[in-house]
């Protein structure tokens, strides 16, 4: 791949736009992406997400390159670009996100109970860095809120993301609550084995406990009917004998895709922002390369066998085409948005197509692993 290829320079990005109901439009990147950074992270987030459910989100109208549309786990997505976990908890917002450009979006992680999470402050950005430490520790409404709204109209594909409850007394019992739950109304079901901030959450990942929860979920699923795709979301701070014994779970057990990866808890020297040593996951930009040599790592146990989610610092067209070059059929996205706003997505889009173009490719699946193969 040609490193200096930076399409961003060769056009302009379209202007993206929130359009309000009289027909004006604002301009969200000039006028209200600098104002969301002047707030509290979260306060700027829950202000988002309630723009949104007025309906003032961005509105893509373009249909996407048709080389961008990829199945993967019996499923048909537009584009491969998604809203990672996290964005919407509570799924009040995934279709004002699919207007917004992304081929799928997960909702949650949602757990059985509501649950209010760590004290606040809770989130951090680290602008220096692109970069965010959250320790929100799954501040959600509870299953039954989520359901309900997962029942109603769907413009796309959304998937859902399940935990476990801070104080549950039986960890594999939250997951199958939620799977039996939600079932029927995902397209594709995550189990969040890796989110840093559940004690004990992380300790699902070795080999006995993540077949015994993997059994448990698939066994609730078969009960429903419904058995939508079942993937695994994994944290990027494993052993080697972490990855291999979860590929061998995965592949064993039949499982339809791995995530790669959750936040990290490491804290790389490099890092400038202020916030640097809040406790917490990092996402954004310096997840990028531990991410993607995970992914890579995975990839090369499970080429074939089971597709791949690449997620972590992805910002750009090229950030996603290292991703899907590095093994991902699909990639998701947080942080990123965060600095850049919804323009994003089109760009990425726009990128990737023609980065696939340049190198010869029709299609995404053309390109997942070279770079590992
Ligand atoms: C504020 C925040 C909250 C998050 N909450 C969740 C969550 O509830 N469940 C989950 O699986 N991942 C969660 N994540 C992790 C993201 O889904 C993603 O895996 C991670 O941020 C790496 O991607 P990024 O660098 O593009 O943000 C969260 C991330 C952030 C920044």
């Amino acid at each position: 791949m040609d490193q200096t290829f930076d399409s961003r320079q060769r056009r302009p990005a379209r202007i993206p736009i929130a359009r309000l109901k009289n027909n004006k439009t604002v301009n969200y990147s000039s006028l209200i992406l600098p104002l969301l950074r002047r707030l509290d992270p979260e306060r700027a987030h829950n202000l988002t997400l309630m723009g949104l459910q007025l309906g003032l989100g961005p509105s893509n109208t373009e249909s996407d390159n048709p080389a961008l549309a990829i199945q993967v786990a019996g499923i048909d997505f537009p584009n491969p670009i998604g809203l990672a976990a996290g964005f919407d908890k509570d799924a009040r917002v995934f279709n004002a996100m699919l207007q917004a450009g992304f081929g799928f979006t997960e909702s949650g992680t949602v757990t059985p109970k509501p649950q209010a999470g760590n004290l606040k402050p809770r989130i951090y950005r680290l602008p220096e860095d692109n970069a965010v430490i959250n320790r929100l520790g799954f501040n959600n409404g509870g299953l039954d809120a989520y359901a309900k709204r997962m029942a109603g109209p769907k413009t796309g594909i959304v998937g859902a993301n399940i935990g476990r409850n801070k104080d549950s007394a039986d960890a594999i019992e939250d997951y199958v609550t939620g799977a039996r739950r939600i079932a029927p109304f995902c397209d594709y079901l995550t189990i969040n084995i890796s989110s840093p901030n559940t004690p004990g959450l992380r300790d699902l990942q070795r080999a006995d406990a993540l077949s015994t929860l993997v059994v448990a979920v698939q066994s609730a699923l078969t009960e429903t009917g419904a058995e939508p795709p079942l993937f695994i979301k994994i944290a990027p701070d494993l052993t080697e004998a972490d990855i291999d014994d979860i590929a061998a779970v995965a592949i064993s057990s039949d499982i339809n895709g791995l995530i790669v990866s959750n936040t990290t808890i490491e804290r790389p020297k490099f890092l400038k922002g202020n916030h640097r040593t809040e406790i917490g996951g990092l996402s954004g930009k310096p997840l990028f390369t531990p991410s993607t040599a995970l992914l890579s790592k995975m990839y090369k146990r499970c080429a074939g066998k089971l597709p791949l989610i690449g997620v972590g610092g992805i910002a750009s067209g090229e950030d996603a085409y290292r991703k899907i070059r590095s093994g991902a059929s699909l990639v998701q996205l947080y942080t990123a948005l965060i600095y850049h706003g919804p323009r994003l997505i089109t760009d990425i889009k726009r990128d990737l197509a023609d980065f696939l173009e340049k190198d010869g490719f029709s299609s995404i699946t053309d390109a997942i692993g070279v770079d590992v193969k």
